[in-house]
């Protein structure tokens, strides 16, 4: 085993709305319970919400500087704690931003976004609970040796993909349905048009960019892009051209006070069928109560997702139903650590979904 270098290089947040800095760092110790992890690719997440996290201190979403911001990444295991069981060193995987509390559900931390409130959630920021396996013979190998030839960069994105999966999965969507997804446009909404439409199910694109939304329909399966313009009637005879509608998911961003479509959504969902709030929207909702209960609606919030839905996603994409990186059709633009400053500007040009900005800290 090659031994580690004493030191490595992260872009750090010392104080909210100032300028990161690349600080070199020592590289702590494997204890028990941990595990370290050479990170070669990591996504520069396009949100303007993640933006503006870092430009000041958001009283539920923030964690004590100095931290590493940063959504999900892809590396190898480089050392162990002595007690690991089943993580191997060398191992590629994939490192997930979202720990949930084995014991206490209510510990929840995002790491490099968000450290939880409590001291049960703080502890996990400090745990491999998020510490991936991924079948690197599978996802690395060329195709004419049974792999799907993806790229280091191309596996990132699967942190996106998960939060769309945990949501699916808590509806239950099955190959064959129709999902409505709206809006569809950004990050999380195109990255669940993929998921849903890898899972088998036929996607009712919404959203207002027509280009965006044509370009979801060119470049990912069963997909039917729709414009809707608010006005409930209208909408509700639109959505009605599809026949049945079995669920619908909702990713209102937090620019937004409430979400645009729900209730038309809503009126088009067959009895029976379900939905799942996943957006951040700031105000409240209104809807039929008489029409949830005349049709039996199951209706949801769902917040990120479970362990189980991480591995199930990444089987998902190991079994080449979910299509990953540039083979999804999108484009995956690549930095280096140096680069870091204009990586962040370059996932801030384009807030719809199909470019996926990746720093490599560390290669081969
Ligand atoms: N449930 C969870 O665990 C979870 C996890 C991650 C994120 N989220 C939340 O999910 C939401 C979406 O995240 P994202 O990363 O997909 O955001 P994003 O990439 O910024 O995309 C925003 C989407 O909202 C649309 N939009 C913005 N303003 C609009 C308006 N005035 N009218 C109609 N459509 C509008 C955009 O459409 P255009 O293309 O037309 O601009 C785009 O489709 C956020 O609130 C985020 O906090 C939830």
């Amino acid at each position: 085993m090659a031994t580690l270098p004493s030191t490595y290089r992260a872009v750090v947040c010392h104080e909210y709305g100032q300028p990161l800095a690349l600080d070199t760092r020592p590289i702590p110790a494997a204890e028990p319970g941990t595990a370290i992890v050479k990170v070669l690719s990591t996504l520069v997440d396009p949100s303007e919400k993640h933006r503006l996290l870092l430009s000041k201190r958001n009283p539920y979403f923030s964690q004590q500087p100095p931290f590493i911001p940063g959504s999900g990444a892809v590396g190898r295991v480089a050392a162990l704690g002595k007690d690991a069981t089943s993580l191997q060193v060398g191992q590629l995987v994939l490192l997930d931003c979202f720990v949930r509390g084995r014991d206490d559900p209510n510990a929840q931390i995002l790491r490099g976004v968000f450290e939880g409130p409590t001291p049960a959630a703080k502890k996990l920021s400090h745990q491999p609970e998020n510490c991936y396996p991924l079948d690197e013979k599978v996802l690395l190998s060329k195709v004419e040796q049974g792999g799907l030839e993806y790229g280091i960069s191309d596996l990132p994105y699967l942190s996106k993909h998960s939060v769309a999966y945990g949501g699916l999965r808590s509806i239950d969507l099955k190959a064959g349905q129709t999902i409505i997804i709206t809006p569809a446009t950004g990050n999380h909404g195109g990255a669940a048009v993929q998921v849903a439409s890898a899972m088998g199910a036929r996607v009712i694109a919404v959203g207002r960019n027509a280009k965006a939304l044509q370009d979801l329909k060119e470049k990912i399966p069963r997909v039917y892009p729709v414009q809707l313009t608010g006005d409930f009637a209208e909408d509700t005879k639109t959505l009605s051209q599809f026949g049945t509608i079995d669920a619908f998911m909702d990713f209102t961003p937090s620019s937004m006070a409430s979400p645009l479509h729900l209730k038309a959504c809503l009126a088009v969902t067959k009895t029976y069928g379900q939905g799942v709030l996943m957006g951040f929207p700031q105000g409240e909702i209104s809807l039929s109560y008489g029409m949830m209960l005349a049709k039996n609606i199951n209706i949801r919030a769902r917040y990120m997702y479970d362990a189980e839905d991480v591995r199930g996603l990444i089987k998902l994409a190991e079994r080449g139903l979910l299509k990953l990186g540039h083979s999804s059709g999108a484009q995956v633009v690549s930095y280096t650590l140096d680069q870091y400053g204009d990586a962040i500007s370059r996932a801030a040009e384009q807030q719809t979904w199909g470019l996926q900005v990746i720093m490599h800290p560390f290669t081969e």
